[in-house]
């Protein structure tokens, strides 16, 4: 059970034309977190954004940066992310030869270490490193773009992913990222989830201020909903 909620918007749905104004109008809503897509086009069919954008983020934000790097051999950009201003760095399972060294590695450089599964790729994986990580993103979409649609199964893996890591005695939050809105935002929270991502949800709307606080009081219900199952 989800004890407390984190909204993270992803600014890859965001007017990059004014992006300090993208950062504000989130924050403004209660954004705890900017969620940052980094894609190579070889992990993923997308290439996005990079360091100069990282940094200029880290002036226009307030809050924390949660950085999503969907590259291949992340190991070898943690230190220029880190740098640049990323608080959060999540690396995926699928890029990572060594990711208990890279775990480490994000901790020694000072972020907070964060290991990304694909949906095709099942939370088994994790037991080697089930209590070496600080947080878990479960993509409920397959990485690559804005917009898609949430990936239902990725409930039930939330799920398992929370006992997972309670059986390592980790209690790291999980991270769900992908097609998140404000239908599927509770029953997420009820399954563990603590941290949402959402590009097209918030930015995708008229009113991203609103939009983020909207996001946070559908995925509080899941909150209420998992205590009422407690009592
Ligand atoms: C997908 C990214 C997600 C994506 C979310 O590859 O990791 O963070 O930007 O976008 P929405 O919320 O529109 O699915
Ligand atoms: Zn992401």
């Amino acid at each position: 059970m989800a004890t407390n909620v984190r909204i993270a918007p992803s600014i890859l749905s965001a007017d990059f034309t004014a992006l300090g104004k993208a950062v504000q109008m989130v924050e403004r809503g209660g954004a705890d977190l900017i969620h940052v897509d980094v894609m190579d086009g070889r992990f993923v069919p997308n290439v996005t954004i990079g360091i100069p954008i990282v940094a200029a983020l880290k002036r226009a934000a307030t809050v924390p940066l949660d950085v999503h790097l969907m590259i291949v051999e992340p190991e070898r950009h943690l230190e220029s992310f880190i740098e640049a201003g990323a608080s959060m760095v999540s690396v995926h399972i699928e890029t990572s030869q060594h990711v208990h060294r890279t775990l480490s590695s994000i901790r020694a450089l000072g972020a907070t270490a964060g290991v990304a599964i694909n949906p095709g790729t099942p939370v088994s994986t994790l037991e080697a490193i089930a209590d070496q990580l600080d947080y878990l993103v479960v993509m409920s979409v397959n990485p690559g773009h804005v917009g898609q649609a949430f990936i239902p199964q990725s409930t039930s893996k939330v799920h398992a992913a929370r006992h997972l890591l309670d059986k390592a005695g980790n209690r790291a939050p999980i991270e769900v990222d992908g097609g998140i809105t404000t239908e599927n935002a509770a029953s997420l929270v009820g399954a563990g989830a603590e941290i949402l991502v959402a590009a097209s949800a918030i930015y995708g709307d008229a009113n991203p201020t609103d939009a983020t606080t909207r996001l946070r009081n559908a995925a509080l219900k899941g909150t209420f909903a998992s205590e009422a199952n407690i009592k």
